[in-house]
């Protein structure tokens, strides 16, 4: 299967992008594996004629916002990200109508059509960066309170949030942190900016997916506690032989990131189905908020 991928990726000329939260033999055959942030400026800067999206719908979005011309494909129509689903552009106008003429920072964990009306994206790794690079001293941050809240720890402007929230990782408690750090005790706990702020509180280390990677690989501990969704463990132990990782709960699974199979891979290229593709009036617009970050990121 990997075999007749990987010729298909070629003879399609495409790349084959693949989040870190994707199953081990969907990472093991990607051109790339990345978080969200690298993700979006791998999709930005590629040669290829087509890209295959191992992720959610919005980061296929993306990809068509950053690469029009390209053909972008989403191996499996269902796979989502629920928390992208807890804003729509309706109930934004609204919410900036009580706001008036406050920016919008908005998770790149979002629809085309959300960030459309928004002034500039963010991800997990640079959202403290861009909520600074904002000359504004209050600002509206959308869709993930969590990530809101946590960026608010690290700035002095005043940040409106969203009601919105990853249910994975809103899921991780200070219980649950609790077991894990008595079951090894001594081990580094890294948690992701969606988790709740009083988990980040406990954590060594605030980090993106890709960050939590560099960070373990930096750091002279050799046992570490995943506050993330398990999908991370793969790519964390791959490239840190010798360390070990814990998940901080079992339950942390995102059933959107194993929607896709390398069956689905194979059939997409083969009948260049799974198409996404952002229609130029929300684009247009969408790009620029994109683009304000990924300047601000390189
Ligand atoms: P990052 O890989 O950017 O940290 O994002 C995590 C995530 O939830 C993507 O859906
Ligand atoms: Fe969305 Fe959370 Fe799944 Fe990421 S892990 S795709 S934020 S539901």
């Amino acid at each position: 299967m990997k075999e007749k991928i990987r010729a298909l990726v070629k003879e399609r000329n495409a790349v084959l992008l693949s989040h870190n939260y994707q199953p081990p033999e969907i990472q093991e055959m990607a051109d790339l594996c990345g978080d969200s942030l690298e993700l979006s400026i791998r999709a930005a800067d590629t040669d290829a004629e087509v890209i295959v999206f191992c992720g959610v719908h919005f980061m296929a979005e993306t990809a068509s916002i950053l690469s029009p011309d390209k053909i972008v494909l989403l191996p499996n129509a269902d796979a989502g990200c629920p928390m992208a689903d807890m804003i729509t552009p309706v109930a934004l106008r609204a919410r900036r109508k009580d706001l008036p003429g406050i920016p919008v920072v908005t998770y790149v964990n979002s629809s085309a059509a959300v960030k459309a009306l928004s002034t500039i994206c963010c991800t997990s790794a640079n959202a403290v960066a861009v909520v600074n690079s904002l000359d504004d001293a209050e600002l509206l941050m959308t869709p993930d309170r969590n990530l809101a809240r946590n960026t608010a720890r690290h700035t002095d402007k005043k940040i409106h949030l969203w009601d919105g929230c990853c249910p994975i990782h809103d899921r991780l408690t200070v219980a649950d942190v609790e077991a894990a750090k008595a079951a090894h005790p001594g081990a580094v706990f890294m948690a992701h900016p969606e988790c709740r702020p009083e988990v980040v509180e406990m954590a060594d280390a605030a980090l993106s997916t890709s960050g939590m990677i560099r960070f373990a690989a930096e750091s002279d501990a050799t046992e570490f506690i995943v506050g993330t969704e398990v999908g991370l463990l793969y790519p964390l132990a791959q490239k840190n032989p010798g360390k070990i990782f814990y998940p901080a709960s079992e339950g942390m699974v995102c059933p959107d990131m194993k929607k896709i199979t390398p069956q689905d891979i194979l059939d997409c290229l083969e009948n260049m189905s799974g198409q996404v593709k952002v229609p130029e009036d929300i684009r247009i617009p969408a790009l620029a908020a994109v683009t304000r970050m990924i300047e601000l990121s390189r």
